[in-house]
């Protein structure tokens, strides 16, 4: 199956009330866990790479590797998606790759850091708007600022500092017509999310409930999604790591999230747990061992299987078969002729 407008799998899973994961990528193995996952629980999903893993694997590797999973795993629609664009022109440069779907990370200035204005925010997102959906390609904006840093991404500091205000998130929507709005509700990127099991102090559910209730038709996104499981933790440390105690998004709160508008939600951390710790475990129990295979293998499986936990959990398992991709071009017309801006994507089955 040719990779999947991002607009259209989000369209999907609101008509079936379920989310979407989008895990980060950065190399062949994290793409093969998501697609034996994907597989296993024969579900849609979004592979997301942010500029880091760009320049990490550099981008023609990265693209080919997402597009050979679609060419083997042709039952499993797959949109491929830009994680925090900082620029007009990463976003570009992602849509003149092949890219389905971008983040336009207008909520900080280019330098990924310094929080920007409102209007900024609405001026940069609205030109990569305007690109993007010329191509059929789907954008992601974000209002409010996230927690944390993230591949050199991001304002640090905890996730209460800049909330969304649902006023302001109404009115970036309508001015931008982005397709889905990641927003700020207390999560932050990576593994030292919370002190605490999180409770409404920290998480603002609340907040988010009132922003689909004033935008009903855009798609939500949660960043920061990592639950950071206690056991993902345990082997690190059990095998030589330090991780600290610390306490990520519980799955019942991203659940919550889901029956109120989340379609697309960002997980990178959890998997990077569990690599790390089944990696370290070989090093560690094994110390003979030198074929990176003897512990990419074991990482890739500890992969997959949070993955395909994740998977059932956001309920889009099981959706794979719904629905046959639209092409991009047909997706282009609705956007150029507003049907898009008002209706969601209809696909055949
Ligand atoms: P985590 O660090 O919680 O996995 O979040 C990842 C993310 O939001 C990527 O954009």
């Amino acid at each position: 199956m040719p990779l999947v407008s991002m607009r259209q799998l989000l369209d999907e899973a609101a008509k079936g009330g379920y989310g979407v994961g989008a895990f980060n990528v950065n190399d062949m193995e994290q793409i093969q866990a998501i697609m034996a996952a994907a597989k296993e629980t024969n579900s849609p999903v979004v592979i997301q790479a942010s500029r880091g893993a760009r320049a990490f694997a550099q981008d023609r590797f990265l693209f080919h590797l997402i597009l050979a999973a679609s060419e083997l795993y042709p039952e499993i629609p797959i949109a491929m998606h830009q994680d925090h664009g900082n620029s007009f022109e990463t976003c570009k440069s992602a849509i003149e790759l092949g890219y389905t779907s971008v983040m336009m990370d207008g909520s900080l200035k280019e330098d990924g850091k310094t929080p920007s204005s409102f209007e900024e925010n609405v001026a940069v997102t609205k030109r990569v708007v305007d690109f993007a959906h010329d191509r059929g390609v789907t954008v992601e904006g974000e209002i409010g600022v996230l927690g944390g840093v993230e591949d050199g991404h991001g304002a640090g500091g905890s996730g209460l500092e800049h909330v969304t205000d649902p006023d302001q998130a109404v009115e970036f929507a309508e001015r931008t017509g982005v397709d889905a709005l990641a927003i700020a509700i207390g999560t932050s990127h990576g593994a030292y999310k919370f002190t605490k099991k999180p409770d409404g102090s920290v998480l603002k559910m609340d907040v988010l409930i009132a922003i689909h209730k004033r935008l009903p038709n855009t798609h939500l996104v949660m960043h920061g999604s990592s639950s950071v499981p206690k056991d993902l933790q345990d082997v690190i440390n059990q095998y030589g790591g330090k991780l600290k105690e610390t306490w990520g998004v519980p799955v019942e709160e991203i659940q919550l999230g889901i029956r109120n508008g989340v379609r697309k939600i960002n997980v990178d951390t959890d998997n990077r747990l569990a690599m790390t710790g089944a990696i370290r475990k070989v090093l560690w129990t094994q110390p003979e061992k030198f074929d990176p295979r003897d512990y990419m293998k074991p990482a890739r499986e500890a992969m997959q299987k949070v993955v395909a936990l994740r998977m059932t959990q956001f309920g889009q398992a099981g959706h794979a078969g719904d629905y046959a991709p639209i092409p991009i071009e047909e997706i282009a017309k609705g956007y150029a002729d507003g049907t898009l801006a008002t209706q969601p994507l209809v696909a055949a089955k």
